[in-house]
């Protein structure tokens, strides 16, 4: 009895710094992702939402470029993701996706009121002329989704967009606005179904692709230009307030993006440090399910934020830790 008793706290000693410390992942980036079962992960311009240290992914799945369903993945370390099911499908979850309408850039949040998980999306006709958006509700991760509401926002023409929940729990919807003229923020309902006012920021300045992150009390928000599928110069700009005050777009990273477009600022709370990702898009058009995801580190110093492009680089999830090799 003795013995087992030793033995066991003997293996747990060493097992138990090792898992503080967390393992480190290689994040290699121009290849495509497989997922825990050998398929090629399709989560193209993903939606990401951290909770109790899972990582979830949303986003297009573009094995049927312009039919794309949206796909789900769970991840500790984002590297090993696992494919947790198709959450909105053409011809499965609403009678109009796959006829009338495709899905575009979904993205995932979580209401602490309402307990709820809910997708916002760009919900677009084959030509972009719809200029529409829609929210779907689930209880579970996981779904079954059900389309709550699908439309333009307040009235307002909304085509690329994203989400960003702030740290009083307020969540917004941000899309480009009046045939790609400008960037709408809309707050989003307590229950985050639906979109309560609306304030137009950058007018006409053409942006899309829109990523926010707040920093130490700031926002920075990054964009594209409206290119299509080619890539194109990055811009950021950073703010005290989501309504106002935003300064002059400025370019960041190299003339495209690195040959990606925005679709998220990851936050990684590790703990040992505080580690901000970049994840965009390099679409391969016309081989669509072909495009990559791409991650790399940035770093913001007060008002300045840093791009550290790099093929590949490794990283400590637990402790938020990264190395870009020399
Ligand atoms: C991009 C946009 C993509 C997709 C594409 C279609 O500008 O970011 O999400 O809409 O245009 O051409």
């Amino acid at each position: 009895m003795q013995k087992t008793l030793t033995a066991l706290l003997v293996t747990l000693a060493l097992w138990l710094p090792v898992h503080a410390e967390g393992e480190w992942v290689d994040i290699v980036n121009g290849t495509l992702w497989q997922d825990t079962d050998g398929n090629t992960v399709q989560a193209h311009a993903p939606g990401f939402l951290c909770r109790d240290g899972v990582w979830y992914m949303c986003g297009e799945d573009r094995s049927r470029a312009f039919r794309p369903d949206v796909n789900l993945y769970s991840s500790r370390d984002l590297v090993h993701w696992t494919f947790l099911g198709k959450i909105i499908e053409n011809g499965v979850t609403d009678p109009e996706l796959g006829r009338r309408r495709m899905i575009e850039r979904a993205k995932l949040l979580y209401s602490e009121k309402t307990g709820k998980y809910v997708v916002w999306c760009h919900w677009e006709s084959h030509n972009y002329g719809a200029s529409e958006a829609a929210c779907f509700v689930a209880d579970s991760v996981q779904g079954p989704y059900r389309k709550v509401w699908s439309g333009r926002p307040l009235g307002i023409k909304s085509r690329d967009c994203n989400v960003f929940t702030d740290d009083d729990g307020t969540a917004w919807f941000i899309s480009t606005t009046e045939e790609n003229q400008h960037l709408g923020l809309f707050r989003l309902s307590d229950d985050m179904l639906s979109v309560t006012d609306h304030t137009q920021l950058f007018p006409g300045k053409s942006r899309e692709a829109p990523a926010v992150v707040r920093v130490d009390g700031r926002y920075f928000m990054l964009s594209s230009a409206c290119t299509g599928w080619r890539p194109n110069q990055c811009k950021i700009s950073h703010s005290d307030s989501l309504t106002s005050g935003w300064t002059p777009l400025e370019n960041i990273g190299d003339a495209v993006a690195y040959r990606t477009q925005a679709a998220a600022v990851l936050t990684i709370k590790g703990t040992k440090q505080t580690t901000y990702l970049y994840v965009g898009d390099r679409w391969m058009d016309p081989d669509l399910p072909n495009s990559k995801i791409i991650i790399f580190p940035i770093t913001f110093d007060g008002t300045e934020c840093r791009f550290h492009y790099c093929e590949r680089f490794r990283l400590n999830p637990v402790t938020g830790e990264y190395q870009i090799p020399d």
